[in-house]
């Protein structure tokens, strides 16, 4: 089993959007887990259409195993919803989870791996709290979502600053040799001025075409893939999937 997070500090640049659609892709192929681990609860709004009644905050309690807790939305595809309305995400792991890692290392990874999951995804919020920092130093693998616009190239020294921090407080081992440029218009010579600017930094750059039914798709409670079948950036997402997958069959020696 292989530990993912989507994660960057900015605020609104795809990063629920990029973690849904590549999970979507990896489940064509394998059995996903999507944690969603923003206390604003986007991917649950988007992919979890029935009622739930237990969500992530539960199961770093204890209240609720992970099996309880977690929606299958597709084939080979789960959620583990988070309640945006009344829910504890946020005041529970500022103030319990230094002192507990166990409530993601056991409760949530442990138990993924019992249940047979191949792939666990996590949607995170942005900022750079305690449930961030005990999220990407716990995952084998974390990739950085960066936007076309010329803030994100702050938005990445600070993604490497914190990074290193955690490399250093914790001796973490993650992979973090991905960055997805998202919402690309190629049309736009700034845009493809980033690209180009990104590509020379030591990161594996994947490129996501900006376009109007990737949001339309998450109104509809779809993939995109799902929704609009043809889009250019099913490919993209798919490229990202299998960059992610050769990582985890190098992790297993294959
Ligand atoms: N490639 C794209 N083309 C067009 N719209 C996009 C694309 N990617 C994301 N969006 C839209 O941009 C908005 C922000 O995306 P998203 O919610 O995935 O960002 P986020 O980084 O998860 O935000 P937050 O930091 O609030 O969690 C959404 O309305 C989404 O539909
Ligand atoms: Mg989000």
């Amino acid at each position: 089993m292989k530990t993912i997070g989507f994660h960057i500090q900015k605020g609104g640049v795809g990063k629920t959007t990029c973690a849904v659609n590549t999970a979507a892709e990896l489940a064509l192929a394998h059995k996903v887990l999507v944690v969603d681990a923003d206390p604003q609860g986007n991917t649950t709004s988007w992919m979890v259409t029935e009622e739930i009644d237990k969500d992530l905050c539960d199961v770093l309690q204890g209240k609720a195993s992970l099996g309880e807790a977690i929606k299958k939305v597709r084939e080979n595809f789960w959620i583990l919803p988070t309640f945006a309305i009344g829910g504890e995400l946020r005041a529970w792991t500022d103030v319990n989870l230094a002192n507990k890692p166990k409530a993601i290392t056991l409760n949530v990874m442990g138990k993924a791996q019992e249940l047979g999951f191949d792939f666990v995804v996590f949607d995170m919020s942005p900022g750079m709290a305690t449930l961030e920092r005990m999220l990407v130093r716990n995952c084998d693998e974390v990739v950085g979502i960066v936007k076309a616009e010329y803030f994100s190239f702050d938005g990445i020294e600070t993604y490497e600053a914190e990074i290193r921090k955690l490399r250093e407080d914790f001796d973490a081992v993650f992979v973090a040799d991905k960055l997805v440029l998202n919402q690309v218009n190629k049309g736009f010579g700034i845009h493809n001025a980033y690209a180009e600017k990104l590509a020379t930094t030591k990161y594996t750059l994947f490129s996501i075409g900006q376009s109007t039914k990737v949001a339309e798709a998450q109104v509809h409670h779809q993939t995109l893939r799902e929704f609009d079948p043809k889009n250019k950036a099913n490919d993209e997402f798919a490229k990202v999937a299998i960059a992610l997958l050769n990582k985890q069959l190098s992790l297993l020696g294959a």
